[in-house]
């Protein structure tokens, strides 16, 4: 009987383990700042979730930010077609292959959060979150590490 509690005992603490892996905080603030400059995301989870919070002070019009995931090599690319596609699309062009995901534009005192499904990511890519806020593509970004 005390084997069998052991054991029930191991699965729960090993699903918390598991769902705690599966999300990461994130913050940005007025000096165009990420908290992280690298994240993780571990292939096993189901599903991978960004919490992000904008600790500035200044609106969403002079200083919002996101959370866009893509490749390296699409950054800038996915940033510039942001540009025109507007506030109102969170400044991502509307159904855009490039993006694996993103997250509405917040301003100061602000939270959202984006999530994808690590199995369509591969290993050995460098992938990369990023804002596409106007300008802060080449100043607000880290790498996305697939383990
Ligand atoms: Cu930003």
């Amino acid at each position: 009987m005390k084997k069998y509690l052991a054991i029930f005992a191991f699965a729960i603490l090993g699903q918390q383990a598991f769902a705690d892996e599966c999300s990461v905080a994130l913050t940005g603030n007025d000096q165009m700042k990420y908290s992280l400059k690298e994240i993780t995301v571990p292939k096993s989870c189901e599903e991978f979730t960004i919490n992000f919070e904008n600790i500035g002070k200044l609106p969403k019009t002079a200083m919002g930010h996101n959370v866009v995931i893509a490749k390296e090599a699409d950054k800038m690319a996915v940033a510039t077609d942001g540009i025109s596609a507007g506030v109102d699309n969170s400044y991502v062009k509307p159904k855009d292959e490039r993006v694996i995901a993103f997250s509405t534009i917040v301003g100061g005192g602000e939270k959202t959060s984006v999530k994808f499904k690590p199995a369509d990511l591969k290993y050995g890519e460098n992938y990369q979150f990023f804002c596409s806020f106007p300008g802060h593509a080449s100043m607000m970004w880290g790498k996305l590490l697939v383990r």
